[in-house]
């Protein structure tokens, strides 16, 4: 960051107090010539984090979503990152792909163009297939860029360990852990194999979504570095200006961004964790079009009920409601007090609740969100990673289509219809129903099973059984489990 500058953008965009940048700039003397020099023709703060690796790009376009954190000026020097990075040359790609996929590309594609975007761990170019004569985009992972991550995740680990070690503060954020997860994402991100399967997932949950599309995988045409996908265009999602002079309604397109990530976290518990600008675009139709699929985010059935609980509380402005979902779920460490949490969440959400999203400051929400955190002893859960990451980069994408937005009018109904179908009586049912079906799959043997265990009971000496109660209740148990089984499974 010295060597390119990006040093003084930084501390400038944080307003960085005197003696933070006295040391900055001590420590930081000779990297002026020990630093990356990174391509010059950009700015300073794209140039260093180019020049750091993949790791830390990806990193940068996290933030260039958010320029009410770190500034419009650094946000848009940033968005460089999403999908305009340098590329490889063609015929690096070419090969690529002729290795790939078994057959020279001249023999595969009719036309293969120079590349049209590229980011951080790939570049995409546009082609026709000689046999169908489909334009199609053919993905290509850019050459050493598993080694280029290797390097960086590295790094982090090392970074991880000095900070377990040195800063006892930082022990509950868990930095090993969290490393370890970036880790894992990383490397399902390099093999598209996983990102075409993922693709095809995602493709089958959204199909009846309104306004969403998904370009389709071709796998006859994909491989481990490789991946290729029905040719899908459409207008940057980012380029507010293009948007108006097409005539699209930007303020029902940041509605749609945002409904459409929780109606995938919810719903389906499987979403899109990497959409940031350069992964989405607007069709002419106005449809909105993903891309990249490299980083799905999972969550199970459990935590999609405690999320939908806590958003759920806060639009109800249900504060204490809120803080025991925290405290059942195991979010904050039950030798903490509900109450006062519930007071600290209420503090978080009253001065922003039905409050036009203009007036509310980002970077200041996150610092007081992040304190409490703090203040109760919450360690991260690198469970939630993905989704807390995604919720700050879909809310970033919305407030910039249109800064008006406000998250929580849009996710009312979208949650609302998910506690009427996921938490309610008709959830309870559906549950004892699938207990019955495991029950159902033991049916031939549960008579046998709570015969033994009656057998067995029968045959204990008296003073034994009276010593072991839970022997007798669990035979009473099972005898209950076949008896609502088969009537269950005679309803079904
Ligand atoms: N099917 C498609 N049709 C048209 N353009 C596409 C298609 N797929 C991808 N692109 C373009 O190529 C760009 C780069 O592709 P992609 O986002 O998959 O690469 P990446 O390196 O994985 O990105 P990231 O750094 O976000 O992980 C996209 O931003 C998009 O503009
Ligand atoms: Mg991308």
């Amino acid at each position: 960051m010295v060597r390119t500058g990006a040093m003084n953008v930084v501390l400038d965009a944080f307003d960085a107090p005197a003696p933070l940048r006295m040391v900055a700039y001590t420590l930081g003397w000779p990297f002026q010539w020990l630093g990356y020099k990174g391509d010059p023709s950009m700015p300073p703060a794209t140039r260093a984090i180019t020049a750091l690796g993949p790791a830390y790009i990806k990193f940068g376009q996290v933030l260039s979503t958010r320029p009410d954190v770190v500034g419009e000026d650094m946000a848009r020097q940033l968005r460089v990152l999403q999908d305009k990075l340098p590329p490889f040359p063609r015929e690096v790609a070419m090969a690529e792909v002729a290795k790939e996929l078994g057959r020279p590309v001249d023999e595969i594609f009719t036309e293969f163009s120079e590349p049209i975007a590229a980011a951080s761990i790939a570049q995409v170019h546009r082609a026709r297939l000689t046999e169908t004569g489909q334009d199609v985009a053919v993905k290509v992972l850019r050459p050493g860029v598993e080694r280029a991550f290797r390097k960086d995740v590295d790094a982090f680990y090392f970074a991880a360990r000095i900070a377990e070690l040195f800063a006892p503060g930082a022990k509950r954020l868990r930095p090993m852990d969290v490393i370890t997860h970036f880790d894992g994402v990383v490397r399902g991100e390099l093999d598209l194999r996983l990102e075409s399967a993922a693709a095809s997932e995602f493709a089958d949950n959204t199909s009846n979504d309104a306004g969403f599309q998904l370009p389709p995988v071709l796998w006859n045409y994909s491989a481990r570095r490789v991946m290729t996908l029905g040719w899908a265009d459409g207008l940057p999602i980012g380029d507010n200006d293009a948007l108006d002079a097409a005539g699209h309604d930007r303020h029902a397109l940041g509605e749609r961004v945002l409904s459409l990530f929780l109606n995938h976290a919810l719903r389906d518990g499987y979403f899109h964790a990497d959409m940031h600008q350069g992964n989405m675009k607007v069709a002419a139709n106005g449809d909105i079009i993903a891309y990249d699929f490299g980083i799905m985010g999972h969550i199970d059935l459990y935590t999609r009920r405690v999320y939908a609980e806590i958003l759920y509380g806060f639009i109800k402005r249900d504060y204490q409601r809120v803080a025991e979902v925290h405290f059942e779920a195991g979010y904050v460490p039950a030798t903490q007090d509900v109450d006062e949490f519930a007071r600290a969440l209420r503090a978080v959400g009253e001065p922003i609740f039905g409050m036009d999203a203009t007036h509310i400051s980002m970077g200041r929400l996150l610092n007081y969100l992040f304190e409490v955190t703090e203040r109760f002893g919450m360690e991260t859960r690198t469970e939630l990673i993905l989704l807390q990451r995604t919720m700050v980069v879909v809310e970033g994408v919305a407030r910039s289509l249109d800064p008006r937005i406000n998250i929580w009018d849009v996710a009312k109904p979208v949650v609302e219809d998910y506690i009427k179908s996921s938490i309610g009586p008709r959830a309870i049912a559906s549950d004892l129903g699938k207990t019955a079906l495991v029950l159902a799959r033991f049916g031939p043997r549960l008579p046998t099973l709570v015969e033994r265990a009656l057998i067995a009971q029968a045959q204990e000496p008296e003073d034994k059984s009276a010593r072991r109660p839970w022997k007798r209740a669990a035979a009473a148990g099972a005898a209950v489990g076949v008896l609502a089984t088969l009537i269950i499974t005679h309803a079904i």
